[in-house]
């Protein structure tokens, strides 16, 4: 599935396109009980939300999980990225957020692309986010604000934040150098108050509203940021991000977990059509790709 010319304008000029109910309640049926099944599991991979017991993200599920190893090399997902990467692309970053019913902690506002250059050595922002609702996104349960138009102000170089250190599910010493900061509710790089103000006179400001199943496919420095959810609806996202394979990170003194930037630079092939399932109204596969 590729986007047309008119999509991928969309894209470029607002920073995101929002392609609605892209699979089928069957397909997200399928990917949450995956999600059941990996929040259980003790790992270092799982972040925790402050109270440390809720589940406030997952990462790298895709090298192991049959289920998202599909969904990372899905064409309807891989065809677009490498039409907006205008490359081969690779899987840089697989996570997903939980955002828990009554529990899910905020996102503060700030752009993805500082964090990659920052703290991976990422060239350029060759690079796209598609974040796979896995539950009905709404007013109520936290959802994705989004400064439209804000990724054409580059890179905004923010003062860093100096966070406290946050919570895994295991005492991990790979988290001495403070990844977890990128993760947790205490963000690192993050826009000031006046800076939010400024960019939301120029641009406005919008929330994304869909049913589980849609997928959003937004910039690396589009400005967003997400509330708290204090509704009793869940908000678990899958969110994956490919990097050019002409973009390869440069060397850095302290690199984070390949779980979390993964060093895998062979480009995805998308899954051939006899690859994925054939049950009706089903396009992700269920047995090992
Ligand atoms: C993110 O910025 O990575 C996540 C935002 C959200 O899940 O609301
Ligand atoms: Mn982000």
């Amino acid at each position: 599935m590729h986007l047309t010319e008119e999509q991928l304008l969309i894209y470029q000029n607002q920073g995101f396109i929002l392609l609605p109910e892209y699979f089928s309640r069957a397909e997200v049926e399928i990917m949450k009980a995956e999600l059941s099944a990996l929040s259980i599991e003790t790992s270092p991979k799982k972040i925790l939300e402050k109270d440390g017991k809720t589940v406030r993200s997952l990462h790298g599920s895709h090298t192991k999980n049959d289920v998202f190893r599909c969904l990372a090399r899905h064409p309807f997902i891989v065809d677009p990225a490498m039409q907006i990467a205008r490359s081969k692309v690779y899987i840089y970053q697989f996570k997903i957020n939980i955002k828990a019913a009554f529990s899910g902690d905020i996102w503060k506002w700030h752009q993805d692309y500082i964090y990659w250059r920052k703290e991976d050595g990422m060239p350029r922002p060759q690079v796209v986010n598609a974040m796979c609702l896995l539950d009905d996104m709404n007013e109520f349960n936290g959802p994705l604000f989004i400064i439209p138009g804000s990724h054409k102000e580059e890179m905004i170089d923010v003062t860093i934040h100096h966070p406290q250190v946050g919570t895994t599910s295991s005492n991990n010493s790979s988290n001495s150098n403070g990844w977890i900061s990128s993760f947790s509710a205490n963000l690192k790089y993050t826009l000031s108050q006046e800076l939010v103000t400024d960019l939301v006179s120029k641009y406005g400001i919008t929330f994304i509203k869909a049913a589980a199943g849609s997928i959003l496919f937004f910039d690396s420095n589009i400005v967003h940021a997400s509330s708290n959810n204090i509704s009793p609806f869940g908000r678990s996202t899958v969110i994956i991000t490919y990097n050019s394979i002409e973009n390869i990170p440069l060397p850095v003194q302290n690199p984070r977990p390949d779980f979390l930037v993964s060093q895998d630079y062979r480009p995805v092939t998308p899954l051939a059509p006899d690859e994925l399932s054939q049950f009706p109204g089903v396009k992700i596969c269920t047995s090992n790709p």
